[in-house]
């Protein structure tokens, strides 16, 4: 009996606790229902006031993001600039030395030199051409093989030439190689190269170099004198393959793939090894390495440097973009950064190994059959594996 009366007590306890809890629910949905029909006000502004970054590079943009910013531009005075931009904005000669970013970057003085160097002159995009070919695309090609190299790289550029840089008709289609330079200077413990540059410049009309110093942190400013150069020299190139003069290309595979594009693909076309999800590196040993007071955030996707191919439609797009994206030390980041203002990304090819393929497979003549670029070779290697794909006895199933 007693134990009957105590179920029944632990019964009557529950069901009055279900009870409470439904009466608590339904006054707050109440509630809920009568706040739905109260007009909300948030309690912060919607648009948050654009206030300056603590970055230097990340600052800049803000700045060239505002003066082209097609609501404001219409009606954009000087008097509307914040006060913060005054410090950066309005440089009377970009290519003088801009020394008041010694006291705007708080940690300049224990910078690295070529962040000095960098910051110093970050601002100029224009350097004078010491040896052009003007003549080169007279034939508009269906790919421009753009080549990044040094002046004392004399052995890797005519590897190239001898093998998958071999300008002319490739696989029936108009195929011009170039190397893009700027000055080995006498600053940096160079030799003077300039009269075997000339010769070699006579002979092969394949070298484009402008007069800047070609350091790591200034290719960037290889890139955006090349697509200066593209739209000036080579506006019909269909296709173009930028990369360094350490890779083998393939160049068969390359134009293989290209006839194979749809109309719309071919004109987006901007593939490479694609880096996602990456961001400045922030340890001092690492040659990437960007301190805070440069950049802060995350960089948008872009294609290793090594080599990457996008379409002729892409290029006149890009040195657009460029004119509004505040130069980089870090080239391929920078037209990742570019292609990411035009509202694109870059895609990812299997056939880019800017990080090479397996050991056991890389002397074996059929592991590059397939591929479009490995790196790193040297010039006699580029040679041999050109040798093998050229082959009419290369079999490979
Ligand atoms: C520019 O500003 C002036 C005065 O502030 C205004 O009268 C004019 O309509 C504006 N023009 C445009 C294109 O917004
Ligand atoms: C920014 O500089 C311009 C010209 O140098 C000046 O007219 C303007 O008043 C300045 N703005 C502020 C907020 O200091
Ligand atoms: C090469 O191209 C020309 C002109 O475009 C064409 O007439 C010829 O048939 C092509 N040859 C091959 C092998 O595709
Ligand atoms: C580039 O090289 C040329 C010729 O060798 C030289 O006259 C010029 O001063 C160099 N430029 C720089 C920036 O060092
Ligand atoms: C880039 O080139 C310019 C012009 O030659 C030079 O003054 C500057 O120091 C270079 N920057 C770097 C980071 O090497
Ligand atoms: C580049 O910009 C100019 C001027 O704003 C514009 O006329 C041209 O159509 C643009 N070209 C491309 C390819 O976007």
């Amino acid at each position: 009996m007693a134990l009957l009366w105590r179920r029944l007590k632990l019964l009557v306890t529950v069901m009055m606790v279900n009870l409470f809890i439904f009466i608590i629910i339904s006054r707050q949905s109440n509630q809920d229902k009568n706040d739905r029909n109260k007009v909300q006000i948030p309690s912060k502004p919607f648009w948050s006031k654009l206030a300056p970054s603590v970055a230097y590079w990340n600052r800049q943009q803000q700045v060239l993001d505002l003066q082209n910013n097609p609501v404001l531009v219409a009606n954009y005075s000087l008097a509307d600039t914040p006060e913060w931009l005054n410090e950066t904005g309005l440089i009377s000669d970009p290519c003088q030395p801009n020394v008041r970013v010694t006291t705007q970057v708080k940690d300049y003085n224990s910078l690295p030199g070529r962040f000095k160097d960098f910051l110093l002159y970050m601002h100029c995009r224009s350097y004078p051409l010491m040896v052009d070919q003007p003549a080169v695309c007279k034939k508009p090609p269906f790919l421009l093989l753009a080549v990044k190299s040094l002046a004392p790289h004399f052995d890797r550029r005519q590897a190239i030439r001898q093998s998958w840089g071999r300008a002319g008709l490739i696989a029936n289609q108009t195929v011009v190689t170039i190397f893009l330079l700027g000055n080995a200077t006498a600053g940096d413990h160079h030799p003077d190269l300039s009269e075997m540059l000339r010769y070699e410049s006579t002979r092969h009309k394949d070298i484009i170099q402008w007069d800047y110093r070609d350091s790591f942190f200034n290719l960037t400013v290889k890139e955006v004198l090349f697509l200066e150069w593209i739209q000036r020299r080579c506006p019909g190139a269909k296709f173009i393959f930028k990369g360094d003069d350490d890779v083998f290309v393939n160049t068969f595979r390359i134009l293989d793939f290209l006839k194979g594009l749809s109309e719309p693909k071919a004109r987006d076309l901007f593939v490479g090894d694609v880096i996602t999800n990456a961001g400045p590196h922030r340890d001092k040993k690492v040659k990437y390495f960007i301190p805070e007071s440069m950049y802060v955030g995350m960089y948008p996707p872009y294609a290793g440097g090594g080599g990457y191919l996008y379409s002729g439609d892409i290029a006149a797009r890009l040195h657009n973009a460029s004119q509004h994206v505040a130069l980089y030390p870090i080239d391929d980041v920078y037209t990742g950064m570019c292609l990411r203002k035009l509202g694109l990304a870059p895609e990812k090819h299997k056939g880019f190994r800017t990080f090479n393929i397996e050991e056991k497979y890389r002397s074996n003549p059929c592991a590059y059959k397939s591929l479009m670029l490995v790196h790193p070779r040297t010039p006699q290697e580029m040679i041999q594996i050109w040798a093998w794909l050229s082959s009419p006895d290369l079999n490979c199933q």
